[in-house]
Protein backbone atom coordinates (compact mmCIF):
# COMPACT_ATOMS: atom_id res chain seq x y z
CA UNK A 1 0.00 0.00 0.00
CA UNK A 2 1.17 3.21 -0.68
CA UNK A 3 -0.16 6.95 0.19
CA UNK A 4 1.06 10.10 -0.98
CA UNK A 5 1.10 13.17 0.33
CA UNK A 6 0.87 16.72 -1.43
CA UNK A 7 3.86 17.77 -2.62
CA UNK A 8 3.31 21.53 -0.31
CA UNK A 9 5.01 20.59 3.05
CA UNK A 10 2.95 22.80 5.45
CA UNK A 11 4.10 23.01 9.02
CA UNK A 12 1.54 20.83 9.99
CA UNK A 13 1.74 17.91 7.27
CA UNK A 14 3.77 15.18 8.97
CA UNK A 15 4.15 17.54 12.02
CA UNK A 16 3.41 17.26 15.41
CA UNK A 17 0.60 19.35 17.60
CA UNK A 18 0.87 19.76 21.64
CA UNK A 19 -2.71 19.76 23.10
CA UNK A 20 -2.76 21.63 25.69
CA UNK A 21 -5.46 22.00 28.02
CA UNK A 22 -5.11 25.46 29.41
CA UNK A 23 -6.54 25.19 32.97
CA UNK A 24 -4.15 22.44 33.69
CA UNK A 25 -0.85 23.18 32.41
CA UNK A 26 0.60 25.85 34.26
CA UNK A 27 -0.76 28.05 37.00
CA UNK A 28 0.97 31.85 36.29
CA UNK A 29 -1.43 33.84 39.11
CA UNK A 30 -1.57 31.95 41.83
CA UNK A 31 -5.50 30.71 41.57
CA UNK A 32 -4.81 27.15 41.23
CA UNK A 33 -6.03 27.26 37.37
CA UNK A 34 -3.57 27.03 34.42
CA UNK A 35 -3.25 30.29 32.43
CA UNK A 36 -1.48 31.80 29.38
CA UNK A 37 0.99 33.94 31.96
CA UNK A 38 1.39 30.20 33.27
CA UNK A 39 1.80 28.85 29.47
CA UNK A 40 3.74 31.83 28.72
CA UNK A 41 6.58 30.76 31.39
CA UNK A 42 6.40 27.40 29.83
CA UNK A 43 6.73 28.16 26.26
CA UNK A 44 10.63 27.04 26.42
CA UNK A 45 9.35 23.98 27.35
CA UNK A 46 7.66 23.44 24.60
CA UNK A 47 10.02 24.27 21.87
CA UNK A 48 12.24 22.24 23.85
CA UNK A 49 9.71 19.33 22.93
CA UNK A 50 10.06 20.19 19.42
CA UNK A 51 6.66 20.31 18.60
CA UNK A 52 5.22 22.49 15.30
CA UNK A 53 1.91 23.63 16.92
CA UNK A 54 -0.03 24.15 19.71
CA UNK A 55 -3.73 23.33 20.47
CA UNK A 56 -5.32 25.45 22.92
CA UNK A 57 -8.59 24.22 24.34
CA UNK A 58 -10.93 26.52 24.96
CA UNK A 59 -9.98 30.36 25.92
CA UNK A 60 -13.10 31.89 25.37
CA UNK A 61 -15.60 33.40 28.54
CA UNK A 62 -17.61 30.73 29.74
CA UNK A 63 -19.53 29.91 32.76
CA UNK A 64 -17.44 26.93 33.05
CA UNK A 65 -20.30 24.21 32.80
CA UNK A 66 -18.04 22.66 30.90
CA UNK A 67 -15.03 23.94 31.47
CA UNK A 68 -15.31 26.78 28.33
CA UNK A 69 -16.86 24.24 25.90
CA UNK A 70 -19.69 26.19 27.07
CA UNK A 71 -18.74 29.86 25.30
CA UNK A 72 -20.51 33.31 26.09
CA UNK A 73 -18.49 35.10 24.07
CA UNK A 74 -16.60 34.00 20.81
CA UNK A 75 -14.15 36.70 20.20
CA UNK A 76 -13.15 36.96 23.73
CA UNK A 77 -10.64 35.40 26.24
CA UNK A 78 -11.57 34.13 29.63
CA UNK A 79 -10.49 36.00 32.17
CA UNK A 80 -9.64 33.15 34.45
CA UNK A 81 -6.92 32.83 32.07
CA UNK A 82 -5.87 36.50 31.11
CA UNK A 83 -6.53 39.17 28.28
CA UNK A 84 -6.87 39.38 24.90
CA UNK A 85 -3.48 40.89 25.11
CA UNK A 86 -1.91 37.67 26.61
CA UNK A 87 -3.47 35.28 23.98
CA UNK A 88 -2.00 37.44 21.69
CA UNK A 89 1.77 37.05 23.69
CA UNK A 90 1.54 33.54 23.73
CA UNK A 91 0.46 33.87 19.98
CA UNK A 92 3.73 36.04 19.02
CA UNK A 93 5.62 34.13 21.57
CA UNK A 94 5.25 30.79 20.02
CA UNK A 95 5.58 32.30 16.48
CA UNK A 96 9.28 33.63 17.17
CA UNK A 97 10.09 30.40 18.17
CA UNK A 98 9.00 28.55 15.19
CA UNK A 99 5.48 27.60 16.79
CA UNK A 100 1.96 27.75 15.39
CA UNK A 101 -1.24 28.23 17.67
CA UNK A 102 -4.62 26.84 16.93
CA UNK A 103 -7.46 27.10 19.34
CA UNK A 104 -10.75 25.78 20.19
CA UNK A 105 -14.12 26.71 17.77
CA UNK A 106 -17.39 25.62 19.62
CA UNK A 107 -19.79 26.35 16.58
CA UNK A 108 -22.32 23.42 18.17
CA UNK A 109 -23.54 25.37 20.68
CA UNK A 110 -23.31 28.74 22.61
CA UNK A 111 -23.30 28.79 26.53
CA UNK A 112 -27.01 29.78 27.60
CA UNK A 113 -25.30 32.83 28.91
CA UNK A 114 -24.31 34.27 25.44
CA UNK A 115 -25.97 37.15 24.88
CA UNK A 116 -27.93 35.62 21.87
CA UNK A 117 -29.61 32.75 23.79
CA UNK A 118 -30.12 35.66 26.52
CA UNK A 119 -32.20 37.56 23.88
CA UNK A 120 -33.96 34.49 22.09
CA UNK A 121 -35.22 33.87 25.75
CA UNK A 122 -36.25 36.76 26.15
CA UNK A 123 -37.83 37.83 23.27
CA UNK A 124 -39.28 34.79 20.97
CA UNK A 125 -40.15 37.56 18.16
CA UNK A 126 -35.92 38.71 18.04
CA UNK A 127 -33.95 37.85 15.02
CA UNK A 128 -31.64 35.82 17.98
CA UNK A 129 -34.73 33.32 18.52
CA UNK A 130 -33.52 31.41 14.68
CA UNK A 131 -30.06 31.32 16.08
CA UNK A 132 -30.60 28.44 18.18
CA UNK A 133 -33.18 25.02 17.36
CA UNK A 134 -37.13 26.24 19.50
CA UNK A 135 -39.88 23.86 18.66
CA UNK A 136 -43.20 23.07 19.63
CA UNK A 137 -43.47 19.54 21.84
CA UNK A 138 -45.95 17.08 21.06
CA UNK A 139 -49.36 17.06 21.16
CA UNK A 140 -49.41 15.16 24.58
CA UNK A 141 -46.97 18.21 25.61
CA UNK A 142 -43.63 16.02 25.47
CA UNK A 143 -40.29 17.11 23.87
CA UNK A 144 -40.47 17.24 20.04
CA UNK A 145 -38.67 13.72 19.47
CA UNK A 146 -36.20 10.96 21.55
CA UNK A 147 -33.25 12.75 21.36
CA UNK A 148 -31.17 12.56 24.13
CA UNK A 149 -28.65 15.07 25.31
CA UNK A 150 -24.66 14.10 26.94
CA UNK A 151 -26.25 12.86 30.23
CA UNK A 152 -28.76 10.59 28.66
CA UNK A 153 -31.88 13.07 29.59
CA UNK A 154 -34.28 14.70 26.89
CA UNK A 155 -31.95 16.53 24.61
CA UNK A 156 -34.75 19.34 24.88
CA UNK A 157 -35.54 21.74 27.65
CA UNK A 158 -39.25 23.91 28.27
CA UNK A 159 -38.96 27.15 27.54
CA UNK A 160 -42.28 27.92 29.86
CA UNK A 161 -42.57 31.51 28.97
CA UNK A 162 -43.04 30.74 25.70
CA UNK A 163 -44.17 26.73 25.73
CA UNK A 164 -41.46 25.64 23.09
CA UNK A 165 -38.56 23.56 23.82
CA UNK A 166 -34.81 24.45 22.89
CA UNK A 167 -32.37 21.71 21.96
CA UNK A 168 -29.00 20.83 23.30
CA UNK A 169 -27.73 18.14 22.66
CA UNK A 170 -25.07 18.64 25.71
CA UNK A 171 -26.02 20.01 28.97
CA UNK A 172 -29.42 21.90 29.07
CA UNK A 173 -26.78 25.08 29.92
CA UNK A 174 -25.44 24.33 26.20
CA UNK A 175 -28.01 25.85 24.14
CA UNK A 176 -27.46 24.12 20.01
CA UNK A 177 -27.07 26.40 17.47
CA UNK A 178 -29.44 26.48 14.57
CA UNK A 179 -27.26 25.70 11.37
CA UNK A 180 -30.03 26.38 9.00
CA UNK A 181 -29.86 30.02 9.81
CA UNK A 182 -27.71 32.11 7.39
CA UNK A 183 -27.10 34.32 9.96
CA UNK A 184 -25.54 31.92 12.06
CA UNK A 185 -23.15 31.11 9.22
CA UNK A 186 -21.99 34.73 9.24
CA UNK A 187 -21.52 35.11 12.77
CA UNK A 188 -18.83 32.15 12.64
CA UNK A 189 -17.14 33.34 9.34
CA UNK A 190 -16.86 36.66 11.66
CA UNK A 191 -15.26 34.89 14.33
CA UNK A 192 -12.81 32.72 11.81
CA UNK A 193 -11.45 36.03 10.49
CA UNK A 194 -10.94 37.80 13.56
CA UNK A 195 -9.12 35.14 14.92
CA UNK A 196 -7.54 34.34 12.04
CA UNK A 197 -6.47 38.48 11.86
CA UNK A 198 -4.79 37.52 14.94
CA UNK A 199 -2.30 35.49 13.63
CA UNK A 200 -4.33 32.22 15.25
CA UNK A 201 -2.89 29.29 12.68
CA UNK A 202 -6.42 27.34 12.51
CA UNK A 203 -9.05 25.88 14.26
CA UNK A 204 -9.78 22.34 16.20
CA UNK A 205 -14.01 22.05 15.31
CA UNK A 206 -15.78 20.97 18.64
CA UNK A 207 -18.15 18.12 17.48
CA UNK A 208 -17.51 18.94 13.79
CA UNK A 209 -19.24 15.90 12.86
CA UNK A 210 -22.43 17.34 15.11
CA UNK A 211 -23.25 20.83 14.15
CA UNK A 212 -26.16 20.56 11.78
CA UNK A 213 -29.68 18.20 12.73
CA UNK A 214 -31.99 16.71 10.82
CA UNK A 215 -34.51 19.76 10.04
CA UNK A 216 -37.50 17.56 10.43
CA UNK A 217 -36.40 16.45 13.51
CA UNK A 218 -37.37 12.78 13.23
CA UNK A 219 -36.60 10.46 16.12
CA UNK A 220 -33.34 8.85 16.23
CA UNK A 221 -33.58 5.14 15.61
CA UNK A 222 -32.65 2.40 18.39
CA UNK A 223 -29.09 1.10 18.06
CA UNK A 224 -29.00 -2.58 17.41
CA UNK A 225 -28.01 -4.90 20.34
CA UNK A 226 -24.98 -5.51 18.95
CA UNK A 227 -23.88 -1.74 18.87
CA UNK A 228 -25.67 -0.94 21.88
CA UNK A 229 -22.87 -0.65 23.79
CA UNK A 230 -21.59 1.89 21.75
CA UNK A 231 -24.38 3.75 21.25
CA UNK A 232 -25.53 7.22 22.22
CA UNK A 233 -27.59 5.50 25.81
CA UNK A 234 -29.17 3.18 23.01
CA UNK A 235 -29.80 5.48 20.39
CA UNK A 236 -27.87 5.80 16.57
CA UNK A 237 -27.63 9.64 16.05
CA UNK A 238 -28.79 9.58 13.18
CA UNK A 239 -30.84 12.66 13.16
CA UNK A 240 -29.61 14.41 15.84
CA UNK A 241 -26.13 14.93 14.94
CA UNK A 242 -24.28 13.13 11.65
CA UNK A 243 -26.13 14.92 8.88
CA UNK A 244 -24.25 15.69 5.64
CA UNK A 245 -25.50 18.96 5.25
CA UNK A 246 -22.10 19.80 7.11
CA UNK A 247 -19.88 19.12 3.97
CA UNK A 248 -20.66 22.74 2.51
CA UNK A 249 -20.26 24.68 5.44
CA UNK A 250 -16.82 23.19 5.99
CA UNK A 251 -15.61 23.89 2.63
CA UNK A 252 -17.37 27.74 3.21
CA UNK A 253 -14.74 27.61 6.22
CA UNK A 254 -11.60 25.76 3.74
CA UNK A 255 -11.96 28.85 1.47
CA UNK A 256 -11.67 31.41 4.57
CA UNK A 257 -8.48 29.71 6.10
CA UNK A 258 -7.37 29.25 2.70
CA UNK A 259 -7.94 33.03 1.76
CA UNK A 260 -5.53 33.89 4.60
CA UNK A 261 -2.71 31.44 3.59
CA UNK A 262 -3.01 27.72 2.32
CA UNK A 263 -1.02 26.62 5.56
CA UNK A 264 -3.77 27.61 7.81
CA UNK A 265 -5.63 24.29 9.64
CA UNK A 266 -8.63 23.45 10.37
CA UNK A 267 -8.87 19.88 12.55
CA UNK A 268 -12.32 18.33 13.22
CA UNK A 269 -13.77 16.45 15.97
CA UNK A 270 -14.89 13.86 14.57
CA UNK A 271 -16.95 11.05 16.39
CA UNK A 272 -17.43 8.61 13.93
CA UNK A 273 -17.31 4.87 13.94
CA UNK A 274 -17.41 4.58 10.16
CA UNK A 275 -13.55 5.29 8.34
CA UNK A 276 -15.40 5.93 4.79
CA UNK A 277 -17.56 8.75 6.80
CA UNK A 278 -13.82 9.96 8.53
CA UNK A 279 -12.42 10.44 5.17
CA UNK A 280 -15.45 12.54 3.72
CA UNK A 281 -14.51 15.45 6.37
CA UNK A 282 -11.64 15.59 3.80
CA UNK A 283 -13.46 16.63 1.03
CA UNK A 284 -11.62 17.11 -2.03
CA UNK A 285 -9.27 19.02 -0.56
CA UNK A 286 -11.80 21.39 0.16
CA UNK A 287 -13.09 20.85 3.47
CA UNK A 288 -11.31 19.71 6.77
CA UNK A 289 -7.52 19.60 6.35
CA UNK A 290 -7.20 16.80 9.57
CA UNK A 291 -10.09 14.54 10.79
CA UNK A 292 -9.81 12.98 14.72
CA UNK A 293 -9.66 9.11 14.14
CA UNK A 294 -11.42 7.71 17.06
CA UNK A 295 -11.77 4.81 15.97
CA UNK A 296 -7.94 4.40 15.83
CA UNK A 297 -8.19 5.88 19.42
CA UNK A 298 -10.26 2.63 21.17
CA UNK A 299 -8.04 0.62 19.03
CA UNK A 300 -6.60 -2.03 21.11
CA UNK A 301 -3.18 -2.29 21.90
CA UNK A 302 -1.96 -4.93 19.78
CA UNK A 303 -0.12 -5.68 16.42
CA UNK A 304 -2.88 -7.00 14.21
CA UNK A 305 -5.05 -3.98 15.32
CA UNK A 306 -2.80 -1.31 14.80
CA UNK A 307 -1.83 -2.62 11.90
CA UNK A 308 -4.98 -3.09 10.61
CA UNK A 309 -6.51 0.37 11.64
CA UNK A 310 -3.69 2.70 10.54
CA UNK A 311 -3.44 0.73 7.16
CA UNK A 312 -7.67 0.81 6.63
CA UNK A 313 -7.32 4.80 7.56
CA UNK A 314 -4.71 5.19 4.94
CA UNK A 315 -6.35 3.85 2.39
CA UNK A 316 -9.43 5.25 2.88
CA UNK A 317 -8.51 8.98 2.88
CA UNK A 318 -8.78 10.69 -0.35
CA UNK A 319 -5.16 11.24 -2.28
CA UNK A 320 -3.56 14.14 -0.33
CA UNK A 321 -4.94 13.94 2.76
CA UNK A 322 -3.06 13.39 5.92
CA UNK A 323 -4.16 11.44 8.84
CA UNK A 324 -4.82 12.39 12.30
CA UNK A 325 -3.32 10.65 15.38
CA UNK A 326 -3.75 10.76 18.92
CA UNK A 327 -3.85 8.82 21.71
CA UNK A 328 -4.97 11.03 24.59
CA UNK A 329 -7.36 13.95 25.31
CA UNK A 330 -9.67 15.74 27.49
CA UNK A 331 -12.56 13.44 27.24
CA UNK A 332 -11.30 10.10 27.28
CA UNK A 333 -8.35 7.98 29.34
CA UNK A 334 -5.29 8.92 28.71
CA UNK A 335 -3.26 6.46 26.43
CA UNK A 336 -0.46 5.75 28.83
CA UNK A 337 -3.47 4.21 31.00
CA UNK A 338 -5.97 2.87 28.03
CA UNK A 339 -3.48 1.34 26.01
CA UNK A 340 -0.46 0.83 28.14
CA UNK A 341 -2.27 0.33 31.70
CA UNK A 342 0.57 2.45 33.42
CA UNK A 343 3.25 0.07 31.94
CA UNK A 344 5.83 2.01 31.07
CA UNK A 345 7.55 0.04 27.92
CA UNK A 346 3.78 -0.12 26.37
CA UNK A 347 3.38 4.12 27.04
CA UNK A 348 7.19 4.00 25.43
CA UNK A 349 6.03 1.83 22.34
CA UNK A 350 2.88 4.10 21.77
CA UNK A 351 4.86 7.17 21.80
CA UNK A 352 7.24 5.58 19.03
CA UNK A 353 4.41 3.72 17.08
CA UNK A 354 2.51 7.48 16.90
CA UNK A 355 5.53 9.90 16.37
CA UNK A 356 6.38 7.31 13.19
CA UNK A 357 3.12 7.23 11.20
CA UNK A 358 2.35 9.74 8.37
CA UNK A 359 0.17 12.45 9.02
CA UNK A 360 -0.39 14.23 11.99
CA UNK A 361 0.49 13.89 15.53
CA UNK A 362 -1.23 15.08 17.80
CA UNK A 363 0.37 15.01 22.11
CA UNK A 364 -1.77 15.47 24.75
CA UNK A 365 -0.17 17.52 27.73
CA UNK A 366 1.42 14.91 30.13
CA UNK A 367 1.66 12.21 27.05
CA UNK A 368 5.42 13.02 26.60
CA UNK A 369 6.05 12.00 30.10
CA UNK A 370 3.95 8.84 30.16
CA UNK A 371 0.99 10.55 32.61
CA UNK A 372 -1.59 8.34 33.48
CA UNK A 373 -5.40 9.02 34.42
CA UNK A 374 -5.52 9.80 37.99
CA UNK A 375 -8.49 8.86 40.54
CA UNK A 376 -10.02 11.75 41.44
CA UNK A 377 -12.49 11.65 44.67
CA UNK A 378 -16.34 12.55 43.64
CA UNK A 379 -16.10 15.25 46.43
CA UNK A 380 -12.99 17.19 43.58
CA UNK A 381 -14.64 16.19 40.65
CA UNK A 382 -14.95 19.40 38.38
CA UNK A 383 -16.65 17.94 35.30
CA UNK A 384 -20.57 18.77 35.69
CA UNK A 385 -21.17 16.54 32.88
CA UNK A 386 -19.96 13.13 33.82
CA UNK A 387 -20.86 13.79 37.21
CA UNK A 388 -24.44 14.31 35.69
CA UNK A 389 -23.91 10.37 34.47
CA UNK A 390 -24.27 8.29 37.21
CA UNK A 391 -22.99 5.60 34.29
CA UNK A 392 -20.44 8.12 32.83
CA UNK A 393 -18.22 5.55 30.58
CA UNK A 394 -15.64 7.51 31.73
CA UNK A 395 -15.27 10.32 34.52
CA UNK A 396 -13.68 13.26 32.16
CA UNK A 397 -11.46 14.68 35.27
CA UNK A 398 -9.01 11.51 35.77
CA UNK A 399 -7.74 13.21 32.30
CA UNK A 400 -7.51 16.68 33.37
CA UNK A 401 -5.63 17.15 36.06
CA UNK A 402 -2.33 19.37 36.70
CA UNK A 403 0.76 18.72 34.92
CA UNK A 404 3.27 17.55 37.44
CA UNK A 405 6.22 20.08 36.60
CA UNK A 406 8.37 18.46 39.68
CA UNK A 407 7.99 17.15 42.72
CA UNK A 408 6.82 18.20 46.16
CA UNK A 409 4.02 20.27 47.14
CA UNK A 410 2.12 22.52 44.08
CA UNK A 411 4.33 20.22 41.54
CA UNK A 412 5.92 23.41 39.64
CA UNK A 413 2.00 23.59 38.42
CA UNK A 414 0.89 26.64 41.06
CA UNK A 415 2.53 27.74 44.20
CA UNK A 416 3.03 25.53 47.19
CA UNK A 417 0.34 26.82 49.32
CA UNK A 418 -2.46 26.73 46.37
CA UNK A 419 -4.86 24.16 46.02
CA UNK A 420 -4.73 23.10 42.34
CA UNK A 421 -8.41 22.99 40.81
CA UNK A 422 -8.08 19.19 40.53
CA UNK A 423 -5.94 16.91 42.30
CA UNK A 424 -2.41 15.83 40.83
CA UNK A 425 -1.54 12.49 40.41
CA UNK A 426 1.18 10.24 42.96
CA UNK A 427 4.41 11.67 43.36
CA UNK A 428 6.33 9.44 41.94
CA UNK A 429 9.50 11.05 40.68
CA UNK A 430 7.70 10.92 36.68
CA UNK A 431 7.37 14.16 36.73
CA UNK A 432 8.82 16.70 33.98
CA UNK A 433 12.41 17.89 36.36
CA UNK A 434 13.09 14.27 37.40
CA UNK A 435 12.80 12.90 33.78
CA UNK A 436 14.70 15.98 32.33
CA UNK A 437 17.93 14.71 34.32
CA UNK A 438 17.44 10.65 33.27
CA UNK A 439 19.06 10.45 30.11
CA UNK A 440 16.35 6.95 29.27
CA UNK A 441 13.37 9.14 30.79
CA UNK A 442 10.02 8.62 28.17
CA UNK A 443 10.15 12.87 28.36
CA UNK A 444 13.76 12.09 26.66
CA UNK A 445 12.29 9.76 24.36
CA UNK A 446 9.81 11.32 23.18
CA UNK A 447 12.02 14.28 22.16
CA UNK A 448 13.89 12.30 20.96
CA UNK A 449 11.79 11.07 18.17
CA UNK A 450 10.12 14.50 17.95
CA UNK A 451 13.86 15.34 17.00
CA UNK A 452 13.62 11.99 14.22
CA UNK A 453 10.38 12.89 12.82
CA UNK A 454 11.57 16.71 12.02
CA UNK A 455 14.76 15.48 10.37
CA UNK A 456 12.26 12.87 7.75
CA UNK A 457 9.45 15.08 7.71
CA UNK A 458 9.29 15.59 4.30
CA UNK A 459 9.64 12.56 3.62
CA UNK A 460 7.23 10.38 5.12
CA UNK A 461 5.22 10.64 2.40
CA UNK A 462 4.11 6.69 2.22
CA UNK A 463 3.13 3.85 4.47
CA UNK A 464 3.81 0.48 3.61
CA UNK A 465 3.09 -2.61 5.45
CA UNK A 466 6.16 -5.12 5.88
CA UNK A 467 4.52 -7.46 7.82
CA UNK A 468 1.78 -8.15 10.53
CA UNK A 469 1.32 -10.64 12.68
CA UNK A 470 -0.16 -11.35 16.20
CA UNK A 471 3.08 -9.93 17.98
CA UNK A 472 4.50 -7.89 15.51
CA UNK A 473 4.27 -4.52 12.98
CA UNK A 474 6.78 -3.71 11.44
CA UNK A 475 6.06 -0.76 8.59
CA UNK A 476 8.02 1.57 6.32
CA UNK A 477 7.49 5.20 6.70
CA UNK A 478 9.45 7.23 4.37
CA UNK A 479 12.71 7.04 4.99
CA UNK A 480 11.79 5.21 8.21
CA UNK A 481 11.65 1.78 9.44
CA UNK A 482 9.46 0.85 12.30
CA UNK A 483 10.01 -2.41 14.08
CA UNK A 484 7.30 -3.01 16.64
CA UNK A 485 7.20 -5.89 18.79
CA UNK A 486 3.88 -6.46 21.00
CA UNK A 487 5.12 -10.02 21.88
CA UNK A 488 7.00 -11.53 24.75
CA UNK A 489 9.35 -13.20 22.69
CA UNK A 490 12.52 -11.20 21.48
CA UNK A 491 12.03 -11.25 17.46
CA UNK A 492 14.98 -11.03 15.95
CA UNK A 493 15.74 -10.56 12.04
CA UNK A 494 17.62 -9.71 9.41
CA UNK A 495 17.48 -6.90 7.68
CA UNK A 496 19.67 -4.53 5.01
CA UNK A 497 22.03 -2.36 6.49
CA UNK A 498 20.33 0.61 8.09
CA UNK A 499 21.22 3.06 10.62
CA UNK A 500 20.05 2.33 13.88
CA UNK A 501 18.03 5.31 15.52
CA UNK A 502 15.92 4.32 18.30
CA UNK A 503 14.63 1.60 20.61
CA UNK A 504 11.60 2.60 22.81
CA UNK A 505 13.16 1.11 25.97
CA UNK A 506 16.59 2.01 25.42
CA UNK A 507 17.49 5.35 24.02
CA UNK A 508 21.58 4.24 24.18
CA UNK A 509 22.34 1.55 22.31
CA UNK A 510 20.05 -0.52 20.38
CA UNK A 511 21.08 -4.13 19.91
CA UNK A 512 22.16 -4.99 16.69
CA UNK A 513 24.38 -8.05 16.02
CA UNK A 514 26.99 -7.50 13.05
CA UNK A 515 25.33 -5.37 10.23
CA UNK A 516 22.32 -6.98 9.62
CA UNK A 517 20.79 -8.47 12.36
CA UNK A 518 18.20 -6.88 14.97
CA UNK A 519 16.99 -8.22 17.56
CA UNK A 520 13.48 -6.26 18.69
CA UNK A 521 12.60 -7.14 22.57
CA UNK A 522 9.43 -8.14 24.20
CA UNK A 523 7.12 -4.91 24.58
CA UNK A 524 10.09 -3.01 22.01
CA UNK A 525 9.73 -0.24 19.15
CA UNK A 526 12.65 -0.57 17.18
CA UNK A 527 12.67 2.68 14.73
CA UNK A 528 15.69 2.68 11.73
CA UNK A 529 16.35 5.43 9.41
CA UNK A 530 16.87 3.77 5.85
C1 LIG B 1 -16.47 18.04 22.65
C2 LIG B 1 -15.44 18.44 23.68
C3 LIG B 1 -15.96 18.10 25.03
C4 LIG B 1 -17.24 18.87 25.27
C5 LIG B 1 -18.24 18.61 24.16
C6 LIG B 1 -19.34 19.63 24.18
O1 LIG B 1 -16.68 16.68 22.62
O2 LIG B 1 -14.24 17.81 23.39
O3 LIG B 1 -15.04 18.37 26.05
O4 LIG B 1 -17.81 18.52 26.49
O5 LIG B 1 -17.65 18.73 22.89
O6 LIG B 1 -18.83 20.86 23.78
Amino acid sequence: MEMNCEDSPSWWKNGVLYHMYLRSFADGNGDGFGDLKGAINRIDYISELGVNGVWLSPTSPSPNNDWGYDVSDYLGVHPDYGTLSDLEEFIDRCNRLGIEVILDLVPNHTSSDHAWFIEALADPHSPFRQYYVFSRGKPDGSPPNNWLDATGGSAWTLDPSSGEYYLHNFLPSQPDLNWWNEEVHKEFEGILRFWFDRKVAGFRIDVAHGVFKDELLRDDPPAPEISKEFSHFGLVETYSKNREDVHPLYRSWRKIADSYDPSRVLVGETWVNDISRLASFYGNDDELNLAFNFMFVFTEFNARAFSEIVGNTLNALPKGASAAWTGSNHDISRFPTRWADGDYDKIRMALAILLTLPGTVFLYYGDEIGMRDVDVPVELQRDPMTKLIPAARFQRDRARTPMPWQEGPGRGFCDPNTTPWLPFGDDDGLDVESQRRDPNSTLNLTKLLIELRRQVKESLLDYQLVEATDSIWRYRCGSLEVLANFGDEIYALETERSERVVSSRQLEGVVIRGDSCIEVGPKEVIVLKR
